[in-house]
């Protein structure tokens, strides 16, 4: 039987060190990676900000072969962790880089995947505007975040990530997961048409994906 992008993607670690192969097999059981693919043009270039081992970016050009893909993380043994799952064809190159400084270059899509949250808010809105910036007329922003609502999974989601950034697992200078009506509102002020969110049903966590127009 195929096995699907997705699991394929998670196979390119099988030779990694414990570490990186359980994280990204993790990544896959908590994330539903795929209502985020879905909403990711089939062709392209994509810059991912933010691609810690490189899950998200490998799987991307693995479900699609018009997609070139590059990968931007803050946290270089991550970076070296995601080049060694390989190049997908030479689709797909990771390079160390802050969100707060993107490359000199023009996308097709952005996607940010349980990234912005290790920001504060004018860091956010900041990386919105680069984001912006570096896509070309009518690219599109592929955003996954955390809502605030309701409150008893806002518990559970803040929880878990104030866990994962005090032991170390994730590289950030904040934890702050905005609210749905600010964070569209923070599109719209960094320029983009068309803000909308798209509620992750029947999660534990308040996932949302926002989706927006440059
Ligand atoms: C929870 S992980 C998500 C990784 C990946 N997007 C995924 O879904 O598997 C968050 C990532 O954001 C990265 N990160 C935090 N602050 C960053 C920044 N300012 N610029 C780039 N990456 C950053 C961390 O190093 C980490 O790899």
């Amino acid at each position: 039987m195929t096995r699907d992008a997705l699991s394929a993607a998670v196979a390119l670690f099988d030779g990694h060190p414990s570490a990186a192969k359980w994280h990204v097999r993790i990544r896959r059981l908590l994330s539903r990676l795929e209502d985020v693919e879905a909403l990711v043009p089939a062709s392209g270039n994509i810059l991912e900000v933010g691609s810690g081992h490189g899950l998200v970016s490998l799987y991307l050009a693995l479900a699609a072969p018009g997609r070139t893909v590059l990968g931007v993380d803050i946290d270089a043994p991550k970076v070296e962790e995601a080049r060694r799952a390989g190049t997908v064809d030479g689709r797909v190159r990771f390079e160390v880089g802050d969100a707060l400084a993107l490359p000199h270059a023009s996308f097709d899509a952005v996607v940010i995947v349980d990234v912005l949250y290790l920001l504060d808010e004018p860091g956010q809105a900041a990386v919105l505007e680069g984001v912006r910036r570096v896509l070309k007329p009518g690219g599109r922003l592929v955003w996954k975040a955390q809502d605030q609502s309701p409150a008893w999974k806002y518990r559970l989601t803040k929880t878990q990530e104030w866990i994962t950034t005090t032991i170390g697992l994730t590289a950030g200078r904040s934890l702050t997961f905005l609210p749905r009506a600010r964070a569209l509102e923070l599109m719209t002020l960094a320029g983009f048409k068309d803000a909308a969110a798209h509620p992750m049903k029947g999660r534990i966590y308040t996932d949302v994906i926002y989706t927006g127009t440059a």
